[in-house]
């Protein structure tokens, strides 16, 4: 029996061509791992109104982790009128695939490196090393909303938070409530995460990425949580930081920065500003991790007018690869596969459309294979 069991989950679009990428890779590699092919995407979506099946979710409970890439979707009408006719008028909804896993496997860490290679004409200072990680189940994404605002619960609110009065005699039709709920173990275990990056990796600085002044609850729960996990830490130091503050200063001095840690609305803003550093999507991995198990990404989607043509930048599903040997715990080979990445955009001999080059997808794995 090999010592991993990986899903691959190839998706939509590039998605396929990036995973082939990544394959070229581990064959290299030669990782003890089994791989398994599993199904997700818009062609599931329309041909059996499901874009993550029932088959996908009982492999990955059988795996150790999964590698994804890139998956299509469409607004809501489009998605009815591409269904296979048997199922249109179905009253079936689409329902996003990534955020379904996050909630099905809890996979609460957000982790989002954005490193600046060496040599990338599209960093936007040399020297940029951050690591986003963004709560990815909780805040603002979580789903607790309400339009038109319900009686019982716009009564509770008005009984119980003066802030209410500033929405006195406006009809419940006209107020949408989105919620922005925090546990304490939700705080305490994303920034426990973050440290424990910093001290495995070497980084000196954690920034906590809020906004206590204002969101006094929940901002608030996760400074005060952080401070206690940071005592922990000594050799670490923790900056506090409010999230508008700190999209000025990472354009401004994105050096200064390693590891960040924030909620999810605004984790996601700050990776997304994060990975444009460095040279935006063909760039941008993910890790979306849990206890036992973790789904890893590039961040880009299915880019469906370069479909099959191999020509994406395959960089992006590498780095994912890296994380996912680092979670693995194979980590002399997650070093080795970043270093030999390092080593062909530096050396800017094979380099894809959007570094300026004409190589395609492949030639970029088999120039990183090759080096290792
Ligand atoms: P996208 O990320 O697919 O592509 C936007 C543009 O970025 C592309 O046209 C291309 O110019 C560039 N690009 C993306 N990845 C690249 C790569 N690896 N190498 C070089 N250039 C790259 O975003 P878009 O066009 O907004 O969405 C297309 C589809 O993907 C939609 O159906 C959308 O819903 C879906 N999507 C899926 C995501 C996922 O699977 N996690 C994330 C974002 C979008
Ligand atoms: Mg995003």
């Amino acid at each position: 029996m090999a010592k991993y069991r990986i899903a691959l989950m190839p998706g939509d679009g590039i998605g396929n061509d990036v995973m082939d990428a990544a394959q070229i890779v581990l064959d290299r590699i030669n990782l003890d791992a089994e791989l398994v092919n599993a199904d997700i995407g818009w062609e599931f979506w329309r041909a059996e109104g499901e874009p993550l099946p029932e088959r996908t979710m009982d492999i990955l409970k059988g795996c150790n982790c999964s590698l994804f890439a890139a998956i299509t979707s469409k607004p809501k009408e489009e998605a009815e009128a591409e269904l296979v006719p048997e199922l249109q008028g179905k009253e079936l909804v689409y329902r996003s695939p990534i955020v379904r896993l996050r909630q099905a496997f809890d996979l609460y860490v957000n982790l989002r490196p954005c490193k600046a290679f060496k040599g990338s004409p599209l960093n936007f200072r040399d020297g940029i090393d951050m690591v986003v990680f963004r709560e990815n189940t909780q805040g603002l994404y979580a789903g607790v909303e309400f339009h038109p605002l319900p009686a019982d619960v716009r009564s509770v609110l008005e009984e119980n938070s003066p802030g209410m009065a500033a929405f006195e005699g406006v009809p419940s039709e006209d107020i949408a409530l989105s919620t922005r709920i925090f546990t304490r173990e939700g705080c305490q275990r994303i920034v426990r995460h973050a440290f424990e990056y910093a001290k495995q990796f070497g980084y000196p600085t954690v920034t906590l990425v809020e906004k206590p002044n204002v969101i006094r609850e929940t901002s608030g729960l996760m400074v005060r949580e952080a401070r206690k996990i940071a005592d922990e830490y000594p050799g670490i130091e923790m900056w506090e930081t409010n999230v508008d503050a700190m999209v000025m200063w990472m354009v401004k001095n994105p050096q200064d920065y390693g590891v960040m840690v924030s909620s999810n609305m605004f984790g996601d803003i700050i990776s997304d500003l994060a990975a444009q550093l460095v040279g935006g999507l063909g760039f941008a991995a993910s890790g979306n991790i849990g206890d036992d198990f973790a789904v890893f990404e590039p961040t880009h989607g299915s880019a469906p007018k370069y479909a099959g043509k191999y020509v994406a930048n395959p960089t992006a599903m590498l780095l994912a690869t890296k994380l996912m040997l680092d979670w693995l715990g194979e980590t002399e080979t997650a070093k080795a596969l970043q270093q030999a990445i390092a080593d062909v955009i530096a050396e800017g001999q094979v380099r894809t459309y959007d570094l300026g080059g004409d190589s395609g997808t492949l030639d970029v794995a088999r120039a990183v294979a090759a080096k290792l």
